[in-house]
């Protein structure tokens, strides 16, 4: 199963991505998470070091030949893990897509067209799970990056403009022919809340795809650097997590 993470800016993305892949990993999947962000912070949600941040490999732009058919990797997946992944906690691989690092050196056209390959290239065995968490932008659906997503998940909190950034999300995903696609409701306070997101989805016609409640442990565990699920695992939102990840990575139904 592969699946993309969207929505809105500080919606939860990175908070659901990590999570989502290290309890999948627990579960005996194969997982292999993609920091699709500009702005990457995908490691330490997945409990790779803070100190460790700041060396990340990160994929390069010249493992991507372009044909006269489309684009083809020059390095097999495993080649590619090998050399520029790093293994985090429960044994989830992690992929970090090239951030600028200078100031005016151009787009990341390359490095969206490197990741949809990788996507792409994930094997679509039962055990394999690919997370591909993106940034706060519709990017990764307008240049096609999530196209060989199987889902795409928005996720949102109780909120119109958040609701809204989700449903342009949906909207592009079908677009771009993802099988499915469905929203997440977020941070979560009471049901009235809950309702809100519910009543959203069902009128715009898109899938309910799960809920996450506020929890207070994402913040504690930022607050010591430390992943949320190994800071806080049965606080109610990684249990919540835990539903909604085995949930699409058709583990459990
Ligand atoms: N269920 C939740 N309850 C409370 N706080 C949460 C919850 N989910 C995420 N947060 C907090 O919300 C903030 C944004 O979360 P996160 O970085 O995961 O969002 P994002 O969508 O990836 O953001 P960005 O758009 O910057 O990539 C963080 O401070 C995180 O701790
Ligand atoms: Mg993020």
């Amino acid at each position: 199963m592969k699946l993309a993470i969207a929505g809105k800016g500080g919606s939860g993305k990175t908070s659901i991505s990590g999570t989502m892949a290290r309890l999948l990993a627990r579960s005996g999947q194969r997982v292999l998470a993609i920091d699709g962000d500009s702005n990457p912070n995908l490691a330490l949600t997945l409990g790779i070091p803070a100190d460790q941040m700041g060396s990340m490999p990160t994929l390069p732009n010249d493992i991507l030949l372009r044909t006269s058919d489309g684009a083809v990797l020059t390095q097999t997946l495993e080649e590619i893990k090998a050399s520029h992944s790093v293994t985090g906690p429960d044994g989830v691989d992690l992929l970090v897509m090239a951030h600028p690092q200078h100031a005016n050196t151009g787009c990341l056209c390359q490095m969206h067209a490197t990741v949809r390959t990788i996507i792409d290239a994930v094997s679509n065995d039962a055990r394999d799970v690919c997370i591909l968490d993106t940034e706060a932008s519709p990017e990764h659906l307008s240049r096609g990056t999530a196209i060989y997503a199987d889902a795409l998940l928005a996720v949102v909190e109780p909120y119109f403009k958040s609701l809204e950034t989700g449903r342009r999300m949906a909207v592009l995903a079908q677009d771009l022919g993802l099988e499915r696609v469905a929203l997440i409701a977020n941070k979560v306070r009471d049901e009235r809340e809950e309702e809100a997101v519910r009543t959203f989805a069902a009128k715009h016609e898109i899938e309910f795809g799960g809920l996450v409640p506020f929890d207070d442990c994402f913040i504690a565990a930022e607050r010591v650097s430390q992943a949320p699920l190994d800071h806080s695992p049965d606080a109610p939102a990684i249990l919540a997590i835990d539903v909604i990840a085995q949930h699409w990575a058709g583990v459990r139904a």
